[in-house]
């Protein structure tokens, strides 16, 4: 292998020119940095193929550093070497738990590290290769700015409603993660959710571990709820949710994730994904306000329109008109939902309203939601 960027950061210079002197003769590209902080400028300024961090350093340690780079949806996944003369299991303990790959005790013995090096950037390459080819099924996210829009209805809806095509395998992914309520809808109880699987914290997680925390409704539907309560909801790391996706895109069609209403880096890392987003707003000032503001968060960050769904969801009898609201965001919403006080039957009897009441006007929009998501994001089958 050849040509990978590592970004190598040390605050002893000898080291530093030692290394890479080393490096750049095994054919990696190299950039120095001298403390944590100059390390996470360079990396924000060009993603490298990985890491190699000292632990001790003046401004940033390298924990601090792989904590950061864990905590940012774009960097989240790149993997870390770390390198230190703390070898006590403590060091070495931290050194992972902040989400370090590999922990290697100083002095460093070339052969090891140049061994590693090529397991993790093949590793990484495998997963973000501009020529990887797109792996699974397609991933669709709804979003809302404001909250009680009743995004979370239309995710789980639109989700039965492409099961029942018998066509799709359909799993559904709960990230709100403080007070989801996915499961409630569809009067599931998960023994186990994503807080769980991220507090194991599976290196190599099979299909057969996976599927212990996925919860099977009679839809068809697979849950992975995010968590069981609001004080575990920070368990559920960026990566945690990027693995979690990846192993849902490899058993489904459509992986259709309920976000709660914010942009939040687990969100932000299920927006990289996404192949179709929903935005679902009330016909209410508040809501349109924040939907206006989530639509030019999409812009901002270059997300394509014609993957984007625009829903109106009218979740009281009142609201501002419809020619109005097509006005106020400058875009013909795609789907307007008409309001049905059978929306909150379904959902104090667990049961999704295109099941339990499939013949009223709103179940009938519900399911032309899912045959536009359909077309956003066709399925390869
Ligand atoms: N078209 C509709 N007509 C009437 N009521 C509706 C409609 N859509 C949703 N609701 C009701 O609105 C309430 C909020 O729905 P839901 O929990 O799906 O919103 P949410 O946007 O996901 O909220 P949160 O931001 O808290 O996650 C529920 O009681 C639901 O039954
Ligand atoms: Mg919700």
């Amino acid at each position: 292998m050849a040509g990978e960027r590592i970004v190598f950061v040390d605050d002893e210079e000898q080291i530093r020119k030692l290394l890479s002197t080393w490096l750049s003769r095994h054919g990696y590209e190299v950039t120095l940095a001298n403390d944590g902080w100059e390390a996470l400028k360079a990396i924000r300024a060009k993603m490298p193929d990985l890491v190699i961090t000292d632990v001790n350093m003046p401004n940033m340690n390298g924990f601090e550093l792989t904590r950061r780079l864990r905590a940012d949806h774009r960097t989240a996944r790149i993997p870390v070497v770390m390198l230190s003369a703390r070898k006590q299991a403590d060091d070495v303990l931290t050194g992972y738990a902040e989400g370090a790959d590999e922990y290697i005790p100083k002095p460093v013995e070339m052969a090891v590290l140049s061994a590693k090096i090529e397991v993790l950037v093949k590793r990484f390459r495998a997963i973000h290769g501009e020529t990887t080819t797109k792996r699974g099924g397609n991933v669709i996210l709804f979003v809302h700015g404001k909250g009680g829009v009743g995004c979370t209805t239309l995710a789980v809806n639109s989700a039965v409603a492409l099961a029942a095509t018998t066509i799709y395998r359909v799993t559904l992914l709960d990230l709100n993660l403080e007070f989801g309520n996915v499961p409630m809808l569809m009067n599931l109880a998960p023994d186990r959710t994503l807080a769980d699987l991220a507090e194991e914290a599976h290196t190599e997680l099979d299909d057969a571990t996976f599927e212990r925390y996925l919860t099977q409704d009679r839809s068809g539907v697979k849950v992975l709820a995010g968590c069981d309560t609001p004080e575990r909801a920070e368990l559920v790391t960026v990566p945690a949710v990027q693995q979690a996706i990846d192993h849902l895109q490899m058993q489904s069609d459509y992986v259709v994730i309920d976000a709660p209403a914010s942009f939040s880096q687990q969100v932000l890392a299920a927006l990289d994904v996404a192949d179709a987003v929903i935005i679902v707003t009330a016909a209410h000032l508040p809501s349109l306000k924040a939907t206006k503001e989530t639509l030019d968060v999409l812009e901002k960050l270059s997300y394509p329109r014609e993957r984007s769904v625009l829903v109106v969801n009218r979740t009281s009898g009142s609201g501002v008109e419809m020619d109005q609201i097509a006005r106020f965001f400058n875009r013909k919403p795609d789907i307007v939902v008409p309001f049905t006080p059978a929306c909150d039957d379904a959902a104090d009897r667990g049961r999704p309203l295109t099941v339990l009441h499939p013949d009223s006007a709103a179940a009938k929009v519900m399911r032309d939601l899912a045959a536009q998501i359909a077309v956003a994001a066709p399925s390869g089958r």
